[in-house]
């Protein structure tokens, strides 16, 4: 009786496969839409032009430095590419920590940290006297108006520092670097990390021309041809489009699929009606839900035997992580019942049952909602085309992809029958960004040095 409660109360978690279809045609619109004139500031999904038209063609070459921001680390890299050889190397990288106060803080302190890092890892490297173009990853919606000219439209995911929305991030960075005084950087790419993962892929698969990251937040991008896109000029090629699917519902298109947990973690967030998609599906919030699901569970006496935890009922204390840990088959229920007790909560067998219950029906529609935008993206590129068959690559990163046991085969299953007509292979980046950034890096003094 008890599983069957529990059951009602996770059925607006389960999403059919035609309100999937749905979710992808709405979206389907809401590029479209973003993709118009003058509609991207009040469009939901803003589908931002970055500049990057060409992939690479082997004859990049070069050392270069890459910042990669807005993930769970922030890292600072050398890397070199080799030409002909179709590869990029790490020679060296370096996790900076980012405090909470940093996170929140003055726009001004976050790039005098950011300088701070670099500077000491070029010390540490010895190449201070060296001023190489720099590649950054930046993974906050931009508009950018050039490779080298990017406008934070809005901090996502747990940044809000003041005096960066509306200001071009590559003037701060430079600004920063140049009040130390100590260093200095040449040329400056800008790339979200959709772009980055999709490059740096794009070396290894030609056909590479989707990138997508499930990590903290979640997003696209892929090449789109240029005569849709209204705000860039020219008819011919392609340029990447970083979608910024995150916004998908925030005009409340997708109000009836949205649950009263959903609701909550949108309102105790640090951005309130921002991100509506992305709150359903990515790493900073999918332990939220969960965590909300469970509180609600026990205060209707069908878990915990009624009882709750000061943790339980503290936000953020139920770890994203912990959804992988407990979803683990090799772990049975081990893992649940050691989190549970670290939680405070004594648990019983059915009480672990219930929980993996919960955490597998969560993170399955998350995987669920990215197949359906991901169609989107996939079906969009084959119609495009003209083609009856579409075989395409994608290039993926992020924690929730990668860390969790069942989510990458449950979004590839989904995938397949939300886009039959589309075969698609998925390509993991290691170290993707990074490597992409410079890539892009090289891409663009390549085609700066043929124009001149
Ligand atoms: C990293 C990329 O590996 O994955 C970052 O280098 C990206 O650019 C990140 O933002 C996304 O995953 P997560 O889980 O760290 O947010
Ligand atoms: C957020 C950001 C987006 C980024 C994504 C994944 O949605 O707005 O730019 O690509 O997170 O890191």
């Amino acid at each position: 009786a008890t599983l069957n409660k529990v059951e009602d109360f996770l059925q607006p978690f389960r999403l059919s496969v035609e309100k999937l279809r749905e979710v992808s045609a709405r979206l389907r619109k809401d590029f479209i839409r973003g993709l118009g004139k003058h509609t991207h500031r009040r469009a939901p999904v803003k589908m931002l032009p970055t500049f990057v038209r060409s992939t690479p063609d082997g004859t990049e070459k070069g050392d270069f430095l890459a910042l990669d921001l807005g993930g769970t680390n922030f890292r600072v890299l050398h890397v070199r590419v080799v030409e002909n050889l179709q590869r990029v190397l790490k020679m060296d990288s370096k996790i900076c920590p980012i405090s909470q106060e940093i996170m929140l803080g003055p726009g001004e302190q976050l790039f005098d940290h950011i300088a701070a890092c670099l500077a000491e890892f070029l010390e540490s490297l010895g190449l201070k006297d060296l001023t190489l173009p720099l590649g950054f990853t930046f993974s906050f919606p931009c508009e950018q108006k050039d490779i080298d000219k990017s406008i934070l439209v809005r901090w996502t995911k747990g940044f809000n520092c003041s005096g960066v929305e509306g200001e071009d991030v590559v003037k701060l960075l430079r600004e920063a670097i140049h009040r130390r005084g100590d260093f200095d950087i040449s040329s400056v790419a800008m790339v979200n990390d959709t772009v980055g993962t999709m490059m740096s892929c794009g070396y290894r698969d030609q056909s590479c021309e989707i990138g997508m990251i499930i990590g903290t937040g979640t997003n696209a991008c892929y090449m789109e041809e240029i005569k849709n896109v209204k705000r860039v000029e020219g008819e011919d090629g392609r340029m990447c489009i970083n979608t910024e699917w995150g916004g998908f519902g925030d005009d409340g298109s997708l109000r009836d699929i949205q649950t009263e947990f959903d609701v909550e973690v949108d309102r105790s967030s640090l951005n309130p009606g921002v991100h509506t998609f992305e709150k359903m599906i990515s790493g900073m919030y999918l332990g939220e839900v969960v965590r909300l699901v469970l509180v609600k569970l026990a205060q209707e006496k069908l878990l915990f035997g009624g009882e709750l935890s000061e943790d339980l009922l503290t936000q953020d204390k139920f770890k994203t992580k912990y959804i992988s840990q407990i979803e683990d088959d090799a772990a049975e229920l081990d893992q649940a019942r050691e989190i549970l007790l670290k939680l405070g909560l004594p648990a019983s067998p059915e009480d672990c049952e219930i929980v993996r219950m919960v955490c597998s029906t969560i993170s399955t529609r998350s995987a669920h909602l990215c197949a359906a935008a991901l169609a989107t993206i996939v079906n969009r590129i084959r119609t495009n085309r003209g083609l009856d068959h579409l075989r395409t690559t994608v290039g993926v990163d992020g924690t929730v992809y990668k860390k969790h046991p069942k989510f990458s085969q449950r979004l590839q299953d989904a995938v397949h029958v939300l886009a039959p007509k589309c075969e698609i292979s998925f390509l993991v980046s290691e170290d993707g960004s990074g490597k992409g950034a410079a890539m892009v890096t090289a891409v663009a003094q390549r085609l700066a040095m043929q124009s001149r």
